[in-house]
């Protein structure tokens, strides 16, 4: 009983911050739907995946977990038991699992590393288990490990349902890889662990006076960015994605405690996307719970920005991307 499947982090345009009180937390319901695009990074060293493998064997005495080598233990053992907990019960299974896994890119530094893993994960623990599941059926169960993670289940462009139970809140696709090219230039400023995770964040959300009016502008958005993205129409992508990135960071400095996830070389990115922009170079900036920039633009103008981008003072190296794959099976096993 072992498999292996690849998964690729996302990037959200419509941000999931906050989990809804109404709902038992270990539920993780969000408060507002969000929408992501799967991504494939495209430099030879970072594709933005995760390969995972899993077993369920007589030999295990307890579940084991490794993320790069390192054993995972506390609250991330925790998120990875949950999951498989839930995928255990569905198949009857009582064996104990090792489990390893590898990323291709920084772990835990606002680059979704936990989208990916948690993705390749249950992929990767259904298939071991013989369970016959979709990405949509499955994303309910991810979502109780990472939010984020259960839209890396699908390829392309991907839309999450708050819902209003554990049923009802799921990732659906809007439309796949190919059908619509757009692309990110990842300027990396910080590759370091991040200080405050995203659970946290999640917390305090709530604390910020100018949550309701995100989640409530969030709602409104998701459906707009829906139809632009259904339309190709990169330029309104661009916009919405960047102004709702400036909500959740604009909540997450006003929590208590207040979390300022920028450096200043995050604000030069910022500040220079938005030149490039005046200058005639379309491109639009987004940026989840760390200090690196995702600036988007479309495909024949990602070589001139990715020039741009990594010669600004403070940025370590970028990472280009495009849309990618959802998660799949894969023969390639880590042990
Ligand atoms: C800012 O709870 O999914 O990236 O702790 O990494 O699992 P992990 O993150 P998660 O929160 C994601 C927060 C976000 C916005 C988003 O991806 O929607």
């Amino acid at each position: 009983m072992k498999a292996s499947a690849i998964a690729h982090s996302n990037i959200a345009f419509i941000k999931y911050w906050g989990r809804s009180a109404e709902h038992p937390p270990l539920y993780n319901i969000p408060l507002n739907d969000t929408v992501s695009m799967t991504k494939l990074g495209l430099e030879d060293d970072v594709h933005l995946k995760t390969l995972t493998t899993i077993a369920f064997t007589d030999d295990q005495k307890t579940d084991m977990a490794y993320v790069n080598d390192e054993a995972l233990t506390g609250r991330g053992m925790e998120r990875v038991a949950t999951i498989i907990d839930m995928l255990r019960e569905s198949s009857g299974c009582e064996l104990k699992f090792l489990m390893r896994s590898r990323n291709d890119f920084p772990t835990q530094a606002g680059m979704a590393s936990s989208a990916s893993g948690f993705a390749a994960l249950a992929r990767a623990a259904a298939s071991a288990l013989g369970l016959e599941m979709n990405a949509e059926d499955l994303s309910k169960i991810v979502r109780i490990g990472s939010g984020s993670a259960a839209r890396s289940l699908h390829s392309g462009y991907v839309y999450f349902n708050r819902g209003t139970s554990h049923e009802t809140s799921f990732a659906e696709q809007i439309c796949d890889n190919d059908a619509f090219d757009i692309r990110a230039v990842i300027a990396v400023i910080d590759a370091d662990r991040k200080k405050v995770t995203s659970d946290d964040g999640h917390a305090s959300a709530l604390t910020s006076p100018f949550n309701e009016a995100r989640v409530m502008t969030s709602q409104k958005q998701a459906a707009t960015i829906r139809e632009a993205i259904l339309e190709r129409d990169f330029s309104s992508l661009g916009y919405i994605a960047e102004e709702n990135c400036k909500y959740m960071h604009a909540v997450m400095m006003t929590s208590e405690p207040p979390l300022f996830y920028w450096q200043p070389d995050t604000l030069r990115v910022i500040k220079s996307v938005m030149r490039f922009r005046e200058e005639g170079l379309e491109c639009y900036f987004t940026i989840d719970a760390g200090p690196n920039v995702h600036c988007l633009c479309r495909p024949q103008d990602m070589e001139e920005l990715n020039r741009l981008i990594r010669n600004l003072e403070g940025v370590k190296r970028t990472i280009q991307a495009k849309p990618g794959p959802g998660a799949y099976d894969t023969g390639q096993h880590l042990f």
